[in-house]
């Protein structure tokens, strides 16, 4: 029976973190994978981790199942956090997906078990894996404009134009919260004040992902958009993860939250959002929310996990306006004023697929032919070399 099965095109992202595996040149700079590293390529268990995880071992007096809308502890405190002191938490369906793409999919199936018909509008480009995470739940994705190559910022007027005149009541608007994957090009407040608006208008709702928060422009300023959403909106979904954020990548902890109409409302679609979980995997691990959990309800630990967050995220910020300055040449200045301009791990370097295949062939810099790169990738004191390799192939 499975010698049916095709074989499977190697997938770009994997197939690069191959190629630059198996390169033992000493000048290699690998910016492939999506996942943070520090100044030596590491990527270490953040400190307030560590300590939450002996804690939990230690405390901990049973390995019952957590049900099937997961850990309740972390989904009330991930939405006090994601919420802040905004009122109308009670509004929320909440429950604990295996990582953002856990939660995106849990997203994709209540939309599909609510309104079979709504289309998911997605921005060009979008992360590889929206696609399949919402088309697997048998829903339609489509894609709305929103980068410019020429500019390489967001296209709002493009943007907004479109989504005033193409999708229909009822479709879903997916947005990413902030450093947006794969460009890094953000909306900025008054942007999501005009959407924010617009979804009213047009009877659309917002699904924002959130797989960055803390790692952009910082904590609280990384969830302006959602929040906006939050407290304009009568229904909007978000998909939070813990994988950059607290580095619990392989613990696959997330979170889904749907605002809803009303209190009721939101007890029923927690319900839903519960079967769906049943018929899936029946119940989440316990693990990774357990140390988020276990995090923010103690306020040293709290403090310790943001102020690691905040060193993480002045480290790519650093390493982004020392490459932009490194860049600052004829002929690539919008390249390096896009570079200091956009935030988070990635951005989209204006090159050829050509180009890219270049750039690792002979100079050992591994990024995706998109010509994405995650900053975090490259060391201090290795951007002069990054700088002059990327030069070298413009
Ligand atoms: C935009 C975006 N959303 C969601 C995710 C999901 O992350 P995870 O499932 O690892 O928590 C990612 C991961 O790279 C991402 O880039």
């Amino acid at each position: 029976m499975f010698d049916t099965l095709s074989p499977l095109p190697i997938d770009p992202i994997l197939g690069i973190s191959k190629m630059a595996a198996a390169d033992k040149s000493p000048r290699k700079i690998d910016l492939g994978v999506g996942i943070y590293k520090d100044d030596h390529g590491a990527t270490p268990i953040m400190r307030a981790v560590k300590s939450a995880e002996t804690f939990c071992l230690q405390e901990e007096e049973t390995k019952k199942y957590v049900g099937v809308n997961g850990n309740a502890q972390f989904n009330d405190l991930m939405l006090d956090m994601l919420l802040g002191d905004m009122a109308g938490k009670e509004l929320f369906a909440t429950t604990q997906g295996a990582g953002g793409s856990g939660a995106l999919r849990l997203g994709a199936e209540i939309i599909k078990a609510a309104n079979a018909q709504a289309v998911v509008w997605a921005p060009t480009p979008t992360w590889g894996n929206h696609t399949p995470l919402m088309s697997s739940a048998g829903l339609t994705i489509k894609q709305y404009p929103y980068y410019s190559k020429q500019t390489l910022n967001v296209d709002f007027d493009a943007m907004r134009d479109f989504l005033r005149a193409t999708p229909k009541r009822g479709d879903i608007v997916l947005l990413h919260g902030c450093c947006h994957n794969p460009t890094g090009a953000d909306l900025s407040n008054e942007q999501w004040d005009i959407i924010a608006d617009l979804l009213t208008e047009q009877g659309l709702i917002g699904f924002v992902d959130l797989a960055y928060f803390g790692l952009g422009l910082g904590l609280d300023k990384d969830m302006y958009g959602l929040r906006k959403l939050a407290a304009t909106q009568d229904e909007m979904l978000i998909a939070a993860s813990c994988s950059k954020n607290f580095g619990l990548y392989r613990e696959r902890t997330g979170l889904i939250a749907v605002k809803t109409k009303s209190a009721e409302n939101a007890i029923l679609t927690k319900q839903h959002i519960g079967k769906i979980m049943r018929r899936m995997i029946s119940m989440p691990p316990n693990h990774g929310a357990a140390i988020v959990a276990r995090i923010l309800s103690d306020q040293s630990l709290t403090a310790d996990w943001k102020s690691e967050l905040e060193d993480m995220r002045l480290r790519m910020s650093g390493l982004r306006k020392d490459l932009a300055a490194a860049l600052s040449v004829q002929g690539a200045e919008t390249m390096a004023e896009a570079l200091a301009r956009q935030s988070g791990m990635f951005s989209m370097l204006p090159i050829s697929p050509e180009q890219a295949g270049t750039l690792r062939s002979e100079h050992s810099v591994y990024l995706l032919d998109s010509g994405r790169i995650n900053i975090a990738g490259v060391s201090a004191a290795r951007i002069d070399d990054l700088a002059n390799s990327i030069l070298a192939v413009l």
